[in-house]
């Protein structure tokens, strides 16, 4: 009973919070935004309440309310034909689109959904209008990935599934049977699902059975590198609704299986301070002075502890695989991968990440666009019809599906 006052308490105190919490220009999007992020808020201790009682892991049953919020079944209409399969065990949803006239080979792009590697669904409401829009205008056959999810499993089986759902697809007698034309296949994905597009393009560049297989791959405002949490995005966004900070690296230690006591000291980068052997490596990797640009860095400050806590990457080695963080990867990975497209937003944590890998692909001679959106905000592109129809949700969207379009 305590533990339960001590929660209600706790739960007004964060509604203040989030109401207090100072917003950043655009105000109008950002608003309905912090709206959404309520429902979030209240989702979330809904779930805690139902872990705190007992019944089930937090994020499992935070899961369970996202999908009763809108989990579709498979469906047709006259111009996209839904289905749910297996691709090797792994689940997908397949959109196949309309065919060109007199253009019987269909491009085909396939699709990782985000959530922090624990949360949503190939088949909730947000993804299904993506992936239907997608399959729609670019008349390609879209195979969005079901992978399973913490804490069901942890990293790197979320790798696993959607480069064993994705090496099935390439097979030429399943790309024969929905018609696909196997020059013009790209990977994507948005946010953790960005990050696993980025695992799996850099796993494909590296197996010379499938180098060559993809031709562009498509990274929504990605997740790429958990050695420093103090970016200048991160600092500029530690407490921006929906993705604040502290919540983007208890995902990471959530993907992990790690300790939670670890996050405060990992928001202050003592993880990978200077008397961490392991990180010294990896440090010019992630040097953004270097990386980013004098508009981006402004006037802030790298945060680099002499000492701080060498029992965090000895727990948790996973923080510095390439597999996990993609932008640490060797130039000679880098090197070989495909045509890429990288979405960031300015309210975003993660925006930094997505401009150092830009740059990090640039200097290893991959041709790379980044669209950058001023007014965005972190996981906007699947905010496009109503209630939650934000302007810029629709213009990342368009402008995403066009680089497709003219690039794959
Ligand atoms: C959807 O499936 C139906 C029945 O198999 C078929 O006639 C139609 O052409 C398909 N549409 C698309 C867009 O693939
Ligand atoms: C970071 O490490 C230093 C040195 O060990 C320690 O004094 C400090 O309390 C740590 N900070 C956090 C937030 O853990
Ligand atoms: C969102 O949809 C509503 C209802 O269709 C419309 O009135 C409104 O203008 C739309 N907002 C944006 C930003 O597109």
């Amino acid at each position: 009973f305590r533990r339960l006052v001590n929660l209600h308490i706790t739960l007004l105190l964060y509604r203040i919070y989030i109401y207090l919490t100072p917003l950043p220009e655009h105000t109008n999007e950002l608003f309905r935004g912090v709206l959404g992020d309520n429902t979030w808020v209240l989702s979330s201790l809904c779930s805690n309440l139902m872990h705190y009682l007992g019944l089930s892991h937090h994020l499992l049953a935070l899961n369970f309310i996202i999908g009763s919020f809108g989990k579709k079944s498979a469906w047709s209409s006259a111009q996209v034909n839904v289905t749910d399969t297996d691709f090797d065990g792994v689940e997908v949803r397949v959109f196949e689109g309309p065919a060109k006239p007199g253009e019987p080979l269909k491009r085909s792009v396939v699709y990782i959904h985000g959530g922090g590697w624990a949360l949503a669904s190939a088949k909730i409401r947000y993804y299904d209008e993506l992936c239907t829009a997608m399959a729609e205008e670019l008349n390609a056959v879209i195979v969005s990935i079901e992978y399973r999810l913490v804490p069901k499993v942890y990293f790197p089986e979320q790798i696993h599934d959607v480069v064993r759902a994705t090496k099935y697809f390439l097979q030429p007698e399943v790309l024969q049977k929905y018609s696909v034309d196997p020059g013009r296949i790209g990977v994507s994905g948005d946010s953790a699902g960005g990050n696993l597009a980025a695992a799996l393009g850099q796993q494909f560049s590296q197996d010379a059975n499938l180098k060559n297989k993809l031709k562009v791959q498509a990274l929504i405002y990605p997740v790429l590198q958990a050695l420093d949490f103090n970016t200048p995005s991160y600092q500029q966004n530690v407490n921006t609704p929906i993705l604040p900070r502290y919540v983007m690296v208890k995902y990471w230690v959530d993907y992990f299986k790690g300790n939670y006591d670890f996050v405060p000291a990992m928001i202050v980068n003592n993880h990978t301070s200077l008397d961490v052997e392991e990180a010294a490596p990896l440090r010019a990797r992630l040097n953004w002075m270097s990386l980013l640009p004098e508009s981006i860095t402004k006037n802030y400050e790298p945060v680099v502890q002499a000492t701080g806590n060498t029992r965090i990457v000895q727990e948790i080695p996973q923080l510095l695989d390439a597999r996990a963080a993609p932008l640490i990867a060797d130039q000679e990975v880098l090197q070989h991968l495909p045509k890429t497209y990288i979405l960031t937003c300015e309210h975003d944590v993660l925006r930094d990440d997505g401009i150092m890998y830009a740059k990090r692909l640039e200097r290893a001679g991959v041709e790379v666009t980044l669209d950058h959106f001023e007014d965005g905000f972190h996981g906007c592109m699947i905010f496009t019809s109503w209630p939650t129809n934000f302007s810029v949700g629709i213009r990342t969207r368009n402008s995403y599906i066009k680089w497709l379009d003219q690039n794959l």
